[in-house]
């Protein structure tokens, strides 16, 4: 028999592990915020803000795509945020979960008060980028640059 104390602590060591699944800002802040931030604040020169921008960036279908892009597979090199340089990596996170991942980018989208809410996303949304290949993190700022020309990212 298994003795209650042992029981307990498998209990507690259960509930620590589902704790990222927990609910969205639990997600967001465990997967992203360690860099963006748990408010999605960002930190200047290394990680871009996301509250505000994401909800607008995700308006756009190709906005949309490019974020699961990056989450997927992930980006590097420098690039300007609202007028700011930014320089750092981010590593693609193909092992989490379509589920999951769409989980964390919807808390991203509620972040900073967005003038506009924006469309959550579905698994299915990240499944089908997921589908399209594995695109360098070079590709992903390639796009990124397109996005900024065509007015999608500030
Ligand atoms: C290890 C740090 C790190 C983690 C963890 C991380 N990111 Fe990033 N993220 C970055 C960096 C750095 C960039 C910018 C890359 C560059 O400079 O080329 C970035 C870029 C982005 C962008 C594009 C922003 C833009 O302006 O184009 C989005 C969207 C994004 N991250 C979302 C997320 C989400 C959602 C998560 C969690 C699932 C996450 N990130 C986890 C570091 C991270």
């Amino acid at each position: 028999m298994i003795k209650p104390s042992l029981y307990l602590l498998a209990v507690a060591a259960g509930m620590i592990a589902s704790a990222a699944h927990a609910d969205p800002k639990t997600n967001f802040v465990s997967r992203c915020g360690m860099c963006h931030q748990a408010g999605g604040e960002g930190l200047a020169g290394q990680f871009p803000k996301l509250a505000g921008r994401a909800a607008a960036i995700a308006q756009a279908p190709e906005g949309r795509r490019y974020m699961a892009r990056v989450v997927l597979n992930g980006m590097a090199g420098p690039i300007e945020v609202e007028g700011a340089r930014v320089a750092g990596v981010m590593p693609g996170m193909a092992a989490v979960s379509d589920a999951d991942i769409a989980e964390a980018l919807n808390h991203a989208l509620t972040l900073g008060k967005p003038a506009k809410p924006a469309k959550p996303f579905k698994p299915a949304e990240i499944a089908a980028v997921r589908a399209e290949g594995r695109p360098t993190m070079a590709d992903n700022r390639e796009l990124r640059a397109k996005l900024v020309a065509d007015g999608v990212i500030k």
